[in-house]
């Protein structure tokens, strides 16, 4: 969403025109949100095993960049996580299963990256059921280091659109372990059409559409104070909120010509998908949302080793009444009968885009 909305602006504008017209030359260079960036710098900055790994597992991909995770470190050698409900996603998750696949994400990241401090850790999943802790973490010492490691501070998920190349089959392979890949021409042109259909309907459906413009984060000093959700920051986007034209409100205009390029470079992205990656799992548990999560962490690591972008689009696979149709295609499709998709995304060669903001993770520390 972010790098989509400034090129919106930029294209409807031109960043010069509208710098010029605020008179703010020197936001140029000092609009990065460097608070909500420093957990990146962070990572690998702690003594005790749990915090130095817990500190790259905060910087998992999931959705909307809630990052519900809770830590419990009162524990000698122990990580009790828990999945802070208050950043529950009511209308687009409402069965908070893409909320549970991402702390699948962040479980795998905390093992891998303990393997690089010699530890290994095992999980306890749902000791209490449903409503308590997500896992029970326990380190021991003794690990061989994952080379998947050496990718997760240049994983990105890439909401940009990418070239023609195809993925060629040599990576394909190299990618079976991991995911099912689809790259026959026409059933990727079906997924363009559904994928484009699924999100228009969502930005048509208003509950939906405003959990999203709720979550975002307008300017550095948004992004500073709420390190999460949908950051949409840079010069050129903080200038257009100083002049009243890049707000929350504008967003939830469907006449304003900013939701209306929205829509066409929503659109231009959705199209620019060469091939599509896809996890599913027979049944449907906690326990299979969280394997679901720890399978698209490692995916998306390599992904990132072979030099591949790689995008979730989750509109078609949410479980609210105005989208069963497209749910109902996208499984048809894509999953034997009875199975679920946990996760759908493009898959390609996409630009380098930056890192997302985080959390600390003293500010995830509830005990210890
Ligand atoms: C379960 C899940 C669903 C997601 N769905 C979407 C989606 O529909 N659209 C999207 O642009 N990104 C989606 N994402 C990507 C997140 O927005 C992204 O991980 C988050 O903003 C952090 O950015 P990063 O992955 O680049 O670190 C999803 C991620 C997860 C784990």
């Amino acid at each position: 969403m972010m790098a989509a909305n400034r090129r919106i602006f930029l294209k409807i504008l031109g960043g010069g025109t509208v710098l010029a017209a605020v008179g703010v030359t020197g936001f140029l260079t000092t609009r990065t949100p460097e608070q909500a960036l420093a957990p990146w710098d962070s990572a690998g900055n702690y003594q005790d095993v749990r915090k130095w790994a817990l500190s790259y597992a905060l910087l998992a991909p999931n959705p909307h960049n809630r990052q519900p995770w809770l830590v419990d470190l009162s524990i000698e050698n122990q990580v009790v996580i828990y999945r802070d409900k208050e950043k529950d996603l009511r209308h687009t998750d409402p069965l908070s299963r893409q909320l549970t696949i991402g702390m699948g994400c962040f479980l795998e990241l905390l093992s891998i990256a303990a393997t690089h401090a010699q530890h290994t850790v095992s999980y306890q999943l749902f000791p209490e059921g449903e409503d308590g802790p997500i896992a029970v973490a326990t380190f021991t010492a003794g690990a061989k280091a994952d080379p998947l490691f050496t990718q997760v501070m240049h994983r990105r998920s890439c909401k940009e659109p990418f070239s023609d190349r195809l993925v060629a089959s040599e990576l394909v392979q190299k990618l079976s372990g991991f995911a099912e890949v689809i790259t026959e021409q026409q059933q990727v042109a079906r997924l363009q059409k559904l994928s484009w259909d699924a999100w228009l309907l969502e930005a048509n459906t208003p509950r939906a559409w405003k959990e999203s413009v709720d979550l975002m984060r307008i300017g550095k000093a948004e992004i500073n104070a709420n390190p999460d959700g949908i950051d949409l920051g840079g010069p050129l986007l903080e200038s257009l909120k100083l002049v009243g034209i890049m707000t929350r409100e504008s967003q939830l205009d469907k006449s304003s010509s900013g939701y209306k390029e929205g829509i066409k470079i929503y659109h231009e992205m959705l199209m620019a998908t060469p091939a599509y990656c896809t996890i599913s799992t027979a049944a449907n548990s906690r326990i299979d949302q969280i394997d679901a999560g720890r399978r698209w962490l490692r995916l998306n690591l390599q992904t990132t080793a072979l030099g591949l972008s790689l995008h979730p689009i989750s509109q078609a696979l949410q479980e609210y009444p105005e989208m069963s149709d497209h749910y109902n295609k996208v499984h048809s499709l894509l999953v034997k009968p009875g199975h679920t998709l946990q996760m759908f995304a493009r898959l390609g060669y996409g630009p380098t885009v930056a890192r997302t903001p985080r959390w600390s993770l003293e500010a995830k520390i509830i005990n210890g």
